[in-house]
């Protein structure tokens, strides 16, 4: 059995230039495994907390000091000598060291840095590859064992706060048909996403990009951004309802103000059931297949409302409505309030409690999408962890930049090595 001879963290920056943690591991074996922790800027209020220094001296505020010092002096200390293998009790004792119900005083980008290198470790000491050994977790954890390739929702157009400030809704998504290999999916994700680009280019909007790698053009509504996906879609060998889908995560909290939505698509504010009716109207023209956060993060009786009249059309997904989080998406359930989870580690802050909130909703028969946050780094753990624990899909972002393709590239590797044990 190996044993965790040491854990230590230190600052990095994320792909925003922010600074974020970066966990070491070593087991008495010699080995060292590294992981880091990515952050949010559309961030729920139900999220865990990320702890920042808020030391306006240190990289405007921003700086993860705090939380690098937790893992250095407290949480690695507190599980020196313990098994790898044994993510449940690592995670067990990141969670009563901590003692908060969100992540409070230690940090969630703290302890999901430990949680995650440790099960990097563990992968190595069980002499498997990383999707593997999450799936041996996530079984041991009562989720069905299977590994599954994910499909991509590709975010090609990034607005709200993750663009520069021209469209309301937050992303854009394009989605290959489940049925296609990932490769498959990959490369038409990648065809259309330069078709995308030529087409904004021509119309004069800016196709700069945004946080996640997707076009962050100046259009006048939202709808157009959905203009320009059937636009460009007819442009390639793609057809929409057949190889391609639409989706949106309208991420409602951003224009949320004083009890209505307002975007740029309607000259004055809506009121929730207006909303509602905007989205059937998008749905009948568009055919979303995907849609997520339509309303603002505590709006559950809207919620309800939506879903009912979107069941079995159109996939729903909560993310800052549930925040990866047991008792949120167990009322969810309850509530029949959505039926998909947006999962995303560090709005929980474990390994193991993000795959526990994955088991209660496989339980109810939801879809599954794992997701990065906005601010990224190259570490693929995410890649690897969706596949390990079957989720339906995977968020990523855009096809395009480093921090995004890291893991585009990385489930490429999985699919291939997949493929060729099966030969
Ligand atoms: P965030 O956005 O990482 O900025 O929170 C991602 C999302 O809303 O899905
Ligand atoms: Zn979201």
């Amino acid at each position: 059995m190996a044993k965790i001879n040491k854990i230590w963290a230190r600052e990095i920056l994320d792909s925003s230039g922010n600074p974020t943690v970066e966990c070491a591991c070593q087991l008495d074996t010699g080995y060292i495994a590294v992981s880091s922790v990515p952050a949010g800027t559309s961030t729920g209020t139900h999220e865990a907390i990320e702890l920042r220094d808020m030391d306006k001296k240190r990289y405007l505020g921003q700086g993860v000091l705090k939380a690098v010092n937790n893992v250095n002096t407290v949480l690695g200390p507190s599980i020196m000598g313990m098994d790898p293998t044994d993510q449940k009790s690592i995670d067990k004792k990141l969670n009563q060291t901590d003692g908060t119900d969100n992540k409070s005083k230690m940090g969630a980008n703290a302890t999901l840095a430990v949680s995650e290198v440790t099960s990097k470790a563990g992968a190595v000491a069980s002499n498997m590859t990383l999707y593997s050994w999450i799936n041996v977790l996530a079984q041991q954890q009562g989720l069905e064992p299977y590994l599954k390739m994910p499909t991509p929702l590709f975010n090609m157009i990034n607005g709200g706060l993750h663009g520069a400030g021209n469209l309301d809704f937050q992303e854009f998504h394009i989605i290959p048909a489940s049925s296609k290999s990932f490769a498959e999916g990959l490369e038409a994700g990648v065809e259309i996403y330069h078709t995308i680009g030529l087409n904004l280019e021509r119309r004069g909007a800016i196709h700069s990009v945004g946080e996640e790698g997707g076009y962050a053009p100046n259009l006048f509504t939202n709808s157009d951004a959905l203009e320009i996906f059937v636009e460009s879609i007819k442009q390639t060998n793609y057809s929409i309802g057949r190889d391609v889908f639409l989706g949106l995560d309208v991420a409602a909290n951003s224009f949320f103000k004083n009890g209505e939505y307002l975007i740029r698509d309607k000259t004055s504010p809506m009121d929730d059931n207006q909303l509602m009716d905007f989205y059937k109207t998008l749905n009948n023209q568009y055919r979303l297949a995907v849609l997520e956060d339509p309303f603002a993060e505590d709006a559950w009786a809207s919620w309800k409302k939506l879903y009912a009249m979107f069941k079995g059309q159109v996939t729903i997904v909560g993310d800052d409505l549930l925040a990866t989080n047991p008792k949120r998406v167990e009322k969810a359930i309850a509530e029949k309030a959505c039926d998909a989870v947006l999962v995303k580690p560090n709005q929980i802050g474990t390994v193991s409690e993000t795959i526990n909130v994955i088991k209660i909703a496989r339980q109810a028969k939801w879809k599954i999408v794992v997701s990065h946050r906005s601010k990224e780094t190259n570490d693929y753990f995410i890649a690897d962890f969706s596949v390990g624990v079957g989720a339906d899909y995977c968020k990523f972002g855009a096809p395009a930049r480093g921090e995004r393709v890291a893991k585009y590239n990385r489930l490429s590797a999985i699919e291939n090595e997949i493929f060729r044990y099966q030969k």
